[in-house]
Order: structure tokens, then C-alpha cells, then sequence
């Protein structure tokens, strides 16, 4: 079976491990600092904090930039869940802008309209769908204007780069940003994510917000008295000083994802290789074409997304994926709209309400794209979808 995503192993990843348990530790420990040193400097960024996951970044994200009751986080619902969950989980609401047509990317004037109507705004969570990165000097033009926070959601787009040539994730647009490094991912921890920022403040409260907000670093305590002498606090003393996680990943996951990110720019750079020959085979497809043209010089390629004519090729979504399985081929959907979720159903949203989004969906099919699919195997798939429509 050929999936639609799938990580890479190899030789050196399992020795990098193999050697973490042999002489290393278990929890959270050196190789911690180290991808997250090693993280900050690939992207450009002055810091970076691991977590557990995507998810749990997210939700850190959300509540350091003030998400909570009586606000309120604006996000994609051309999105994982987790992108709008995290404002749930701290208490704020969820609003959605419609995607960009051409881009599936969020977009700046659904953005700004929905900024001008609504001044509860805390944050928005611009999402670089299957890599490619939204339109972030107008998306941070209007943020600044509106008084809300930027949290990018770079879950694919770890290896991105913006058009002014910077690396996802050096923050020059946003609070923070946020990577995943789940298996489908460009680099995998096995579970596993990431909050890049510059900004000091938010970075030590990232910290002991990760370890159940207990004191981090050099910050002070809060209740002095009780940590003995004010010259020589007590060496057993820490200070929970709000309420916190435990969001923390190990050094196992870490030494994996270190060896992992040493090929990052082979498993891009195949990436896009597999993307332009894909989109030279489907050049001419009667009822099918990728969603994303542009931006493949700059996109990390998590997905490569099929718009599909399912009425036109006379055939409903199931039917084609069926078909490719049938051709031993996996597919998937990327994404459902968040707001056609119960969960968001029944807060009151209406998938209706984003027609881009709605549109998007009806035709969005993804097909097999990660670093080990062969030409062979891509032939395999260009073949099988070409010939849907005979
Ligand atoms: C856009 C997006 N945001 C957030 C996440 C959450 O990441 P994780 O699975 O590491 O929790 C994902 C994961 O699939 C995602 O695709």
C-alpha cells in the first residue's frame, strides 16, 4: 500500500536513540536544549520551547497571548481542529475567516473583515496549509492595527520560507510560532512540538507553563520569605507560581527529532521535486488539478492536495478513494471545516457561513507525498488518477 504520508527512518536515527537510552536520560534532559537550540537555529528564531505536541504548543501559544474569557482567537476552517481548540481549551471563543480560494490559506480580506467587526480579538492563527506560507505581512498589517497577537501555525511548514526569503518560524510576523513533529511531518519525534519566539517574556512563562507552572531560569520567587535566607535561598525550594502542565517531551523523542532534522533539507528538497512532477502529470487533467499552484519554491510540501470535479468526473469522493485503494493507493481529506464539526456545530457555527472553505472541500483530496515514495511509485499514482476519469 502506497499512503498518502509517511515518515523516514533510518540507520542513523535508531543509533540516535539506541545511544540516548544507553547513556542518556529518559525524561526531559539535555537533548531537550539541544533540538531546541538547534530549532532556534535553523529558523532564525532567539527562542524555542518543546513540548509534547503540536496541540499542547497551541494551547500554550493561546494562553500567553492573553486567550481566554471574553475574547477571542481567529483561525482557518481549512484547519486540524487543534488550530481553533486551542482557545477553547483557556476559555476564549473561536471565530473563522474564509480561505483564499487559490491558496486554501487564510484569507487577509475575510481576515480584516472579520477584525473590523469583532474588537475582542486577542489572537489569530493563520495556518501554512501543506506547507505553504498565508500572506503574512498583510495578516501581521492588520493584527498590529486591530491589537491582536500573531500565533502562526506552522504545523507543515516546518522548512517553509516566507517570499522575503526568511525561514516559518523566525517570528519577524508574529508572537510565536508553532510546529508539529508528528510522524506525517516533515521531521518526526514521534509525538512531539515546538513555540518559536523573541520575545523574552513570553519565552520564560512558555517554560513553566511546559512543567506545571513552577519557576524556571532566574525568575524570582513570588513568596521570598519562604525560601529561607533573601542571599541564599533554599536549594530545594520552587514556587508553583500559576496554574500549569505537564507538557513536556523527553530527551528520547528529542534525540530522534535531532538526527531527524539533520536531512531536513534532503526531505524538502524531494518533497518539492515529487510536487512539480505531479503538478507537470496533472497539467492537463480534465476534472482534477492541484489546489496550490504557487509557491513551490517556498512551500515545505506537507501535502499535495488534489481539487477534484467529483460531479464532472460522474464519481462521489468515496467512490475515488475506494478506487485508489482498490490501485493499492492511500488518500485522505485535508480538512473537513472545523466549523461542520459537532463540537463547533453546536456553539453555533455553520459551514455554510465560509464558502470558500465549503467550496474548497468539496473537491479537496490528498495523495500520496513523503520524503521515500519512489518515481516508481509516484508513476503508480499519476497513472491511477489519471485514468479515473476512463
Ligand atoms: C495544522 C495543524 N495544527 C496543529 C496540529 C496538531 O499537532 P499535533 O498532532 O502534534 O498535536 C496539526 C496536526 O496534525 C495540524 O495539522
Amino acid at each position: 500500500m502506497i499512503p498518502y504520508g509517511r515518515h523516514h527512518i533510518d540507520e542513523d536515527d535508531i543509533a540516535a536513540v539506541v545511544d540516548l537510552l544507553r547513556n542518556g536520560m529518559l525524561t526531559q534532559g539535555p537533548a531537550v536544549t539541544a533540538f531546541e537550540k538547534a530549532v532556534a537555529d535553523y529558523v532564525g528564531a532567539t527562542y524555542a520551547v518543546a513540548v509534547s505536541s503540536g496541540t499542547a504548543a497551541l494551547h500554550l501559544a493561546a494562553l500567553t497571548a492573553g486567550v481566554g474569557p471574553g475574547n477571542s482567537l481567529v483561525t482557518s476552517p481549512i484547519t486540524f481542529v487543534a488550530s481553533a481548540n486551542a482557545s477553547r481549551f483557556v476559555g476564549g471563543d473561536v471565530l473563522f475567516a474564509d480561505i483564499d480560494p487559490h491558496t486554501a490559506n487564510l484569507s487577509p480580506a475575510s481576515l480584516r473583515q472579520i477584525l473590523n467587526a469583532n474588537d475582542s480579538v486577542r489572537a489569530v492563527v493563520p495556518v501554512h496549509f501543506a506547507g505553504l506560507p498565508c500572506d503574512m505581512s498583510a495578516i501581521k498589517q492588520d493584527c498590529d492595527q486591530a491589537g491582536a497577537l500573531v500565533i502562526e501555525d506552522a504545523a507543515h511548514a516546518f522548512g517553509a520560507r516566507y517570499p522575503d526569503g526568511g525561514m516559518v518560524g523566525n517570528c519577524a510576523y508574529s508572537a510565536m510560532t508553532v510546529f508539529s513533529f508528528h510522524p506525517v511531518k516533515a521531521i518526526a519525534a514521534g509525538e512531539g512540538g515546538m513555540v518559536t519566539t523573541n520575545d523574552e517574556t513570553l519565552f520564560r512563562r512558555l517554560l513553566r507553563l511546559r512543567s506545571h507552572g513552577i519557576n524556571k531560569l532566574d525568575d524570582p520567587f513570588l513568596v521570598p520569605e519562604q525560601a529561607g535566607p533573601l542571599n541564599a535561598p533554599d536549594p530545594w525550594y520552587y514556587e508553583m507560581q500559576e496554574l500549569g502542565f505537564n507538557f513536556r517531551i523527553t530527551d528520547i523523542q528529542c534525540a530522534l527529532a535531532l538526527s531527524q532534522l539533520k536531512k531536513i533539507d534532503r526531505f524538502i528538497s524531494r518533497r518539492n521535486e515529487l510536487c512539480l512532477r505531479y503538478d507537470r502529470a496533472f497539467e492537463n487533467l480534465a476534472h482534477a488539478g492541484p489546489i496550490q499552484r504557487q509557491g513551490r519554491e517556498i512551500s515545505a510540501h506537507h501535502l499535495y492536495v488534489l481539487g477534484i470535479d467529483f460531479a464532472a468526473l460522474g464519481k462521489s469522493r468515496g467512490q475515488v478513494i475506494r478506487e485508489l485503494q482498490q490501485h493499492g493507493i492511500g488518500s485522505q481529506v485535508h480538512y473537513i471545516p472545523v466549523p461542520a464539526q459537532p463540537y463547533y456545530r453546536e456553539l453555533g457555527f455553520r459551514p455554510e457561513d465560509y464558502p470558500n472553505a465549503l467550496s474548497y472541500y468539496e473537491r479537496a483530496l490528498s495523495i500520496p507525498l513523503y520524503y521515500d515514495l519512489s518515481d516508481h511509485e509516484q508513476d503508480r499514482v499519476i497513472r491511477a488518477i489519471s485514468e479515473l476519469s476512463e
